[in-house]
C-alpha cells in the first residue's frame, strides 16, 4: 500500500486543514496508508549552521518524509503568505533532498487562501518536488467547524475527496 504523508500547515487543534486531510485518511484508508505528520510546532527555526548536526525533530521529519511514497499537504494562508511553521519545516528539508521527486499534492480548506496556495505550489516546484495538481483539492471548510467524520460522511465533500484520491491512477 503507497505510504502518504499528510502535512498540515495549522498547528491549531480544530484546524479546518488537519480535519480534512484526516478525512482524507479516513476516506482512502482502503487503498493508502495515511500518515499525518506530528510534530510541525516542535521544529526549530531553520539555521543552515545546523546542517550536519541537526536535532532530532528535524531528523525525524526528514525520515518521515523519506519513508512516504507522496505528500499531502494541506494548510491555511496567514496575511496572504505560507503559514510560518509550514515553511520552516519544508526548509529544513530543501538542502536534504527528501522533497526531490516526490509527488506532492496540495489540499485547501479554504477558497479565500489562493495566494498562499499558489506560493507553496511555486516552493513545491523549486524544491524539485512533482506537483501533482490533479490530485489537489479545494473544499470551502473554513468557519464550518466539521471534524473528519462529518467532513467524509457528507456525500458532496467525500466524492470531492474521492476523486482526489482516484486522480493519480486515472493519469498513470
Ligand atoms: C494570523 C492569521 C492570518 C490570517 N490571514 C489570512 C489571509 O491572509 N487570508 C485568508 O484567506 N485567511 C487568513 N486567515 C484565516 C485563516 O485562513 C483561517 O483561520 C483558517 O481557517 C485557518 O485554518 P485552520 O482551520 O486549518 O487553522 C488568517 C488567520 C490568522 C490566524
Amino acid at each position: 500500500m503507497r505510504r502518504i504523508l499528510a502535512i498540515s500547515g495549522s498547528l491549531r487543534q480544530r484546524s479546518s486543514n488537519t480535519e480534512l486531510l484526516r478525512a482524507f485518511a479516513l476516506l482512502a484508508s482502503n487503498a493508502l496508508n495515511v500518515v499525518l505528520a506530528t510534530g510541525l510546532g516542535e521544529l526549530p527555526h531553520f539555521n543552515p549552521d545546523l546542517e550536519g548536526h541537526e536535532p532530532a525533530a528535524v531528523i525525524a521529519f526528514r525520515d518521515r518524509l523519506r519513508d512516504a511514497d507522496a505528500v499531502v499537504i494541506s494548510s491555511p494562508e496567514y496575511a496572504h503568505g505560507i503559514v510560518g511553521a509550514l515553511k520552516d519545516a519544508l526548509d529544513w528539508v530543501v538542502g536534504s533532498g527528501e522533497f526531490s521527486g516526490k509527488p506532492v499534492a496540495l489540499f485547501n480548506a479554504s477558497p479565500r487562501a489562493s495566494l498562499a496556495h499558489e506560493s507553496l505550489a511555486e516552493v513545491v516546484r523549486t524544491m524539485d518536488a512533482k506537483l501533482v495538481v490533479e490530485a489537489g483539492l479545494h473544499l470551502p471548510l473554513l468557519g464550518k467547524n466539521l471534524d473528519a467524520k462529518a467532513i467524509a460522511g457528507s456525500p458532496e465533500m467525500a466524492a470531492a475527496i474521492h476523486a482526489a484520491i482516484e486522480a493519480p491512477k486515472r493519469t498513470a
